[in-house]
């Protein structure tokens, strides 16, 4: 098996199951046309997110890392009336296609960006108040990974979700002697997990049209 292979099934699972509808499909034009990286997460990841949104019955969610709104729009979709998604990104560029995006897709009331450094928006998050978050979606610069992870998990209550993207990294995750800072924090990740009594959680190994990665998903106690 190989990555064609990966990425045909991928093609059908969203050709059946996963379809876009004409809003996703503008904020993936709009992203594209504006010379957005094309790294949102998957059709199909994008449907477990929002799968576990509507399990938590989430009304507050976190996002770190908007892009051009693709994430930001499924978790705002799976949330009910009233619910919100604050999403942090760093890039203003990218945060205005974003809302763009968001405005046209009908979610403007639903979702805050906050631009910036995540880093630096969480003092005012946690000032305001904010939280706790339902669900936390971690996929921003990946040598954060375990820092939003340690503020999400303060600002959680019993039975908040946190999901961290990027984690596998093409398997590097497994290398002892990685010298990639978002490997490193990868396995930093893990460790911290591992001594951390108040989450129960696992990774979930990907492969599919955009290579072979994984998500760590964290039930907090
Ligand atoms: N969640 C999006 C994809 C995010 S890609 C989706 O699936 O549709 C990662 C994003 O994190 C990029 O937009 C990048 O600009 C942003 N980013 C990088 N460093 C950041 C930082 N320090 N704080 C917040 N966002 C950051
Ligand atoms: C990449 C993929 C992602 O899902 C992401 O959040 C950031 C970067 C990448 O393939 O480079
Ligand atoms: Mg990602």
């Amino acid at each position: 098996m190989d990555q064609e292979t990966f990425a045909a099934v991928d093609a059908f699972v969203e050709a059946t199951i996963v379809p876009a509808d004409d809003s996703l499909q503008d904020a993936l034009d709009v992203a594209a046309a504006a010379g957005l990286p094309a790294i949102q997460v998957s059709p199909p990841q994008g449907r477990l997110l929002q799968i576990l949104t509507r399990l938590q019955g989430a009304e507050k969610v976190l996002e770190f890392g908007t892009l051009g709104g693709y994430s930001t729009i499924l978790l705002a979709r799976a949330l009910p009336g009233g619910g919100r998604v604050i999403s942090l990104e760093a890039n203003a560029e990218y945060a205005e296609v974003a809302r763009g995006s968001i405005e046209r897709a009908g979610l403007g009331e639903a979702v805050e960006i906050r631009v910036g450094p995540a880093l630096e928006a969480l003092p005012a998050l946690e000032e305001e108040g904010a939280g706790p978050f339902d669900l936390t979606f971690i996929d921003a610069d990946k040598v954060n990974t375990p820092n939003y992870f340690a503020w999400a998990l303060d600002h959680s209550r019993p039975g908040s979700l946190i999901v961290a993207d990027n984690v596998v990294r093409g398997g590097t995750l497994a290398e002892t002697t990685s010298d990639d800072e978002a490997t490193r924090a990868q396995r930093r990740l893990h460790e911290m997990i591992a001594v951390e009594s108040r989450v129960t959680a696992t990774t979930i190994q990907t492969v599919g049209g955009k290579g072979y990665d994984g998500f760590t998903i964290a039930l907090v106690r």
